[in-house]
């Protein structure tokens, strides 16, 4: 029987984990604030908005909701990033993506101070990243890392292959693998002989953005399958990258969409956040 990686269980234990130390800080004076700018009414961004400060709540961190309307320009949310930088009152700075086209993404990014930088998106911290030096981490990886840990999954000396190479969650992913002495391969849509080489992965991590897209002949028998994809099917269900029902004879772990890595992103979201008036 495949283990089912439980992310709704592992996510409560880490906010709740995360909200005993938030406890301990504010005895000691110390508050944490994040502040979260949306820019648009894109109804799924209004979602993990309205999640980030629900779990924000929860732990005891401040949230400040800047809710911007779709016609601000690039420099009046330039200047607002900057304005937060400065103020010595928030430790932690996230802009919900996408932006309306009018405004570049990087720009935005790359105007987050890497001290704020509570999404691990700006290059600074994926160099650190990268070089194995303190930064804040990417939430999704971040969140997978902590999956396999807690479900007693060791990645030591494993082959894992990761389909996918965003630079939220691909690139990232294979950085924090290898940062656990596994010896990563990153396949990505273009590969060739894609299947063979996912059948290599003792843990095949999927965040390729198709669903259903991995079927049981790309999976090793007892593998570790993390699906990373999160879709909508035809009627209206939530599927991953993975047709779970194809392979779940094959593995001897799996996460379930939804209910797997989705909700790992905010939990290492909050944890970034007390990281950042620790480092
Ligand atoms: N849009 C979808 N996921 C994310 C995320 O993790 N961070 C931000 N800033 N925007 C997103």
């Amino acid at each position: 029987m495949a283990l089912i990686i439980d992310g709704k269980k592992i996510s409560s234990e880490i906010k709740d984990e995360l909200k005993v130390k938030v406890a301990e800080l504010n005895d000691k004076g110390i508050q944490i604030t994040l502040a979260v700018i949306q820019v648009g009414n894109d109804p799924a961004s209004s979602v993990y908005v309205g999640n980030k400060k629900k779990a924000c709540e929860y732990i005891g961190i401040k949230s400040l909701a800047y809710e911007l309307s779709q016609d601000t320009t690039q420099e009046e949310l330039v200047a607002l990033v900057e304005k937060l930088n400065e103020d010595s009152s928030v430790n932690g700075i996230l802009v919900q993506l996408p932006l309306p086209s009018h405004i570049n993404e990087d720009t935005i990014i790359q105007t987050i101070s890497p001290l704020k930088d509570v999404d691990g998106f700006h290059p600074q911290s994926v160099g650190a990243l990268s070089i194995g030096q303190k930064g804040f981490v990417s939430c999704t990886p971040a969140g997978v890392i902590q999956l396999l840990k807690r479900s007693g999954i060791s990645i030591q000396g494993k082959e894992c292959v990761i389909i996918g190479r965003s630079n939220i969650v691909g690139k990232p992913m294979a950085l924090l693998m290898l940062r656990e002495n596994a010896t990563v391969t990153i396949c990505h849509s273009r590969t060739n002989n894609l299947k063979e080489i996912a059948k290599r992965a003792d843990i095949l991590i999927v965040a390729i953005g198709k669903p259903l897209f991995v079927t049981k002949d790309f999976v090793k028998e007892g593998a570790v399958v993390i699906d990373v994809g999160i879709h909508r099917n035809e009627n209206n269900k939530l599927c991953g990258d993975v047709d779970y029902v194809d392979v779940l004879d094959h593995v001897s772990a799996i996460t379930p969409v939804p209910g797997g890595v989705g909700p790992m992103t905010i939990a290492m979201l909050m944890s970034n956040c007390v990281e950042s008036v620790l480092s």
